[in-house]
């Protein structure tokens, strides 16, 4: 660090006396920083940026390896580019009180110039000027603040990878890339799961072509907590060294002119944060596109929601020539876990009835597909019948909250307020379709627990934990049945005070059903006899 204080020692000499004002550096207007300039400024050439006093030069925003008396050399030029240099001069600044032979600058010249690419693509910076010094030529401007910085966006042109084959989503990928091109913010909903994130994937690379192979940026949320930071990063915003301005003006500074489109990915854990960050984008950065996925509404100005139903699961078994998505996911996955290849007849009811059970969710069929090959067919229906289907592990690559189902459960149940939690446990005594009025006689009976009891309820709705049926004159609400196992299980070690988890067979607690005429009856049958997908219903 020697040759630091020495520089800067030098550097304040070289500062002194200058003409030069807080404007851009030009190399022909000559002269040099001021000192306290150069203590405080980020000094930008081509696509370099540099501080002497800490001691960095960044290419975009890629720290580059200078050796210290390199860096020492360019500072010198830098601070009076325009002018000559003599060789004399740098050795006194670079090398105080050593004497070193003249080759030593000759290599630290040469390695300066292969660091800025000097030469390449008619960039000048440093030359040459023959029996006399050296001289730094291209034009030099001071920063102020992180607009003025050289800022490129780094290449993103990888998307996360998904099945090769997605089943059923046809049409729900095509209308979401037309609605990203057409209204500029589309947010994917639904419940976890069920193919938010594949489906937007799907739609990004459809979209690729209309925004150009850097044009895509794909921000996965599910690790981080600040999402303007993580977006910072992404685009390479977030090393610069000014604190003066806000980040999320920064990124939309930086945003406005460009043509992008944005995928930000599991939003549900920062939807307060991502809101106001995605509607300031959508309305100051006019040709920046928006596509969100959560399982709840980002509700933001811009945003247009798009609801991703379960996968289709009612249509003919295994033989059929129009398969059911969910049977046809069911069966790739349960072939490439080492399952039979393919299914006859005889295995179709079963098949369907495990998507059935599973209410054509993806992520809960494509887990227990994996474990055909262990447990077979009817193993695998027993899993489901005893509940016990939450705890299998799914793929080891998969994200942590995607690798068992009481994980994927876990994730939104803690995302919830505590009215929330304790009305989804409540929930799950109800064995079949429930309408509120059914909620309230049960658990809310007078009139700010029927209003505590309705406003959780609409929470649960819209975090996609509730799915809403409706019939010609009513709504009716259910719960998945992963959802439904996963609460009962808290709700049942909840009231025996038991910590560790329970698994076993529900039936030990309540268990309401409703019936069509809105009475509710408590019953102590399995709560598997009831069937959710009752003809009196229709999908809203
Ligand atoms: N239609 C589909 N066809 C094949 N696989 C699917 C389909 N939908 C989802 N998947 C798979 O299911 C799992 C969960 O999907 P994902 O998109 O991560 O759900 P979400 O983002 O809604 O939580 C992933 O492994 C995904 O590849
Ligand atoms: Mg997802």
């Amino acid at each position: 660090m020697g040759s630091v204080r020495t520089l800067n020692n030098k550097a304040a000499t070289l500062f002194e006396n200058t003409e030069m004002d807080r404007g851009p550096i030009h190399a022909s207007r000559g002269g040099a920083l001021t000192d306290d300039v150069a203590d405080q400024s980020v000094l930008v050439f081509g696509p370099f940026c540099m501080s002497i006093t800490e001691r960095w030069l960044r290419k975009d925003t890629i720290q580059l390896n200078l050796s210290s008396r390199a860096f020492d050399i360019l500072a010198v030029l830098i601070s009076r580019a325009g002018s000559i240099v003599s060789a004399r001069e740098l050795f006194e600044i670079v090398w105080p009180e050593v004497v070193v032979e003249a080759s030593n600058l000759r290599v630290h010249i040469v390695a300066l110039r292969k660091a800025l690419s000097d030469g390449v693509d008619g960039l000048r910076f440093v030359i040459n000027v023959p029996g006399r010094g050296y001289m730094f030529v291209a034009p030099v401007k001071r920063a102020s603040s992180m607009e003025d910085l050289p800022l490129t966006l780094q290449p993103q042109n990888r998307l996360p990878s998904i099945p090769r084959q997605l089943f059923g989503r046809a049409e729900a990928v095509e209308k979401l890339s037309e609605l990203v091109l057409s209204r500029r913010f589309v947010s994917v909903v639904g419940h976890g799961g069920v193919g938010k994130t594949a489906v937007s994937i799907a739609a990004a690379g459809v979209l690729r072509p209309a925004f150009g192979e850097d044009g895509v940026c794909f921000l996965e949320l599910s690790s981080t907590t600040d999402p303007t930071l993580a977006l910072a990063a992404k685009l390479s915003i977030a090393p610069c060294p000014f604190n003066c301005i806000n980040t999320q003006d920064a990124i939309v500074r930086f945003l406005k002119d460009k043509r992008l489109l944005l995928v930000f990915d599991n939003c549900e854990h920062v939807i307060d944060a991502i809101a106001p960050l995605a509607a300031r984008i959508f309305d100051e950065a006019p040709s920046v596109h928006l596509l969100a996925t959560s399982r709840e509404a980002l509700r933001a100005n811009g945003e247009n929601v798009e609801f991703l139903p379960l996968l289709e699961h009612t249509t003919p078994g295994p033989t059929s020539h129009n398969i059911a998505p969910a049977v046809q996911l069911f069966l790739e996955r349960a072939a490439a876990a080492g399952g039979p290849p393919s299914m006859c007849d005889a295995d179709a009811p079963a098949v369907l009835e495990i998507c059935r059970r599973l209410d054509g969710l993806p992520i809960a069929i494509e887990l227990v597909a994996s474990r055909v090959a262990t447990h077979g067919l009817l193993g695998i229906a027993e899993l489901i019948e005893q509940d016990a289907v939450l705890t299998l592990q799914g793929q080891r690559s998969s994200l942590p909250r995607h690798q068992s189902l009481n994980a994927l459960v876990d994730w939104s149940f803690n995302l919830l307020s505590a009215d929330e939690q304790q009305l989804l446990m409540k929930l799950s005594t109800f064995a079949g379709s429930f309408t509120l009025e059914a909620v309230r006689s049960l658990y809310g009976q007078s009139d700010s627990e029927g209003a505590r009891t309705a406003g959780a309820l609409s929470g649960l709705v819209d975090k996609s934990l509730v799915q809403v049926s409706r019939s010609r004159t009513a709504l009716y609400y259910k719960l998945l049945h992963v959802t439904r196992t996963y609460c009962a299980h808290r709700l049942e070690r909840q009231r025996s005070g038991q910590a560790e988890p329970v698994m076993k067979t529900l039936g030990g607690g309540d268990i309401h059903e409703i019936q069509y005429d809105g009475t509710v009856t408590s019953v102590i049958a399995s709560p598997h006899q009831s069937d959710w997908a009752s003809p009196a219903l229709q999908a809203s």
